[in-house]
């Protein structure tokens, strides 16, 4: 008998495309998905009426910076009045701000200030959500927020999937040969050891690390069993995105200053591209991802928060998926598949999570809305009625 059955759904499962599935009922055992459109009187342990209302896969935020301390509002104040980014970055704040508030804090302290912002996310649909280091920027505070990252498991049902960042700025009083060599020597085969990371990733640009260092990182990452992701081009092209694509990467993120090379070795490689069109819009971008040329050389795209306190504070998937679609241009399919099956690639998880199909784990989520691209056309007051996590109502 089945754990469960969901019966009078207007099914978007989202494998080949984002159209509506031809049956109304999806059984669950074991947290799984076990059949689509049995008949509506199967037996199962206990029955969801969706009554005519679109369920959709549960989102997957495949990129965020979710666990941090305190906040940079001075900081943003600051660009209003028309500092960039990178200035801010020069000046020793930026990322670095962030990095004093998470040193002081404790492992129970970010575990505390991360949770709301999962559950707004979770209230939103979103079943799955990644989460970097990368604030920590020495051995006791990187490994203090991934072990935070893995406690925050135990404290809300969605997957929480950890990624090693490192490699996000270079510490103050340090230079960039010496900390990249502790990362990759010192703190990787911990991370690795305790199984607290399943990526690695890094920040390629002329503020951060160079091509080079990510050759280096991504070669130590791939003898030891991690996936790699990058940031590239997100202020500037260095060249990192086909260097990353050149080993593999599952996805490069931001992209708005790559060229059709890059998204040329990216669909060589079969690396996603994850477009973050929150950081673009709070940093006040003017150059946009090449959507044109992912669309032409069929590179998967993904869209997700990039929540963090510096270029990010958004924690709405909704309303990115929103600004992703009137700023970069995305089609609402585009979006939707942004947040479930193309995210799902980008974690390397698409055979276990963001499609409704036999096999893959029971997240969905139910709304009350009259079609699915109802979500790219109000901005606000949305919500799911139900969320469903490996089967089981949050
Ligand atoms: O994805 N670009 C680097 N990392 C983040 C920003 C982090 C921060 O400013 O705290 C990003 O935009
Ligand atoms: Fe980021």
């Amino acid at each position: 008998m089945y754990d469960l059955l969901l019966k009078n759904a207007r099914l978007f499962p989202m494998v080949q495309d984002a159209g509506e599935a031809p049956v109304r009922t999806l059984a669950v055992s074991e947290g799984r998905i076990a059949a689509l459109g049995v008949p509506a009187n199967t037996p199962a342990k206990e029955t969801f009426d969706a009554a005519g209302r679109i369920v959709l896969p549960g989102f997957v935020d495949c990129h965020t910076h979710a666990l941090y301390a305190g906040n940079r509002m001075a900081e943003h104040n600051l660009r209003l009045r028309g500092m960039t980014y990178e200035q801010i970055a020069h000046t020793g704040g930026g990322i670095h701000t962030t990095v004093q508030a998470v040193r002081i804090a404790s492992e129970q302290q970010l575990v505390e200030e991360t949770l709301p912002r999962l559950k707004t996310l979770r209230g939103e649909g979103v079943t799955t959500v990644e989460i970097k280091s990368g604030y920590g920027l020495d051995m006791e505070n990187e490994l203090k927020m991934l072990r935070a990252i893995r406690q925050l498991r135990r404290h809300i049902d969605m997957d929480i999937v950890a990624t090693f960042l490192g490699a996000h700025a270079i510490p103050r009083g340090s230079n960039r040969g010496d900390y990249l060599a502790e990362v990759i020597e010192k703190m990787l085969p911990v991370v690795v050891n305790e199984k607290l990371a399943e990526s690695v990733d890094i920040f390629a640009e002329n503020i951060a690390f160079d091509v080079e260092d990510l050759r280096r990182l991504f070669m130590q990452a791939k003898k030891a069993g991690l996936n790699a992701r990058a940031h590239t081009d997100q202020l500037s092209n260095i060249g990192a995105t086909i260097a990353a694509a050149a080993h593999g990467a599952l996805s490069c993120d931001h992209l708005e200053h790559a060229s059709e090379e890059d998204v040329l070795a990216m669909h060589r490689a079969g690396t996603v591209a994850v477009l973050l069109p929150g950081a673009f819009y709070f940093l006040r971008e003017t150059r946009k991802p090449p959507v044109e040329w992912f669309r032409r050389h069929q590179v998967p795209m993904a869209v997700a928060t990039d929540l963090n306190p510096g270029s990010s504070p958004i924690v709405s998937l909704l309303t990115v998926m929103h600004m992703g679609a009137i700023t970069f241009g995305l089609t609402a399919a585009e979006i939707l598949l942004g947040v479930t099956r193309n995210a799902a690639a980008a974690l390397g998880r698409a055979d276990k999570i963001g499609s409704l199909a036999p096999g893959r784990h029971a997240d969905f989520t139910v709304w009350g809305v009259p079609a699915p691209e109802f979500l790219l056309y109000q901005m606000g007051g949305l919500k799911p009625a139900a969320v469903f996590f490996k089967g089981k109502k949050t």
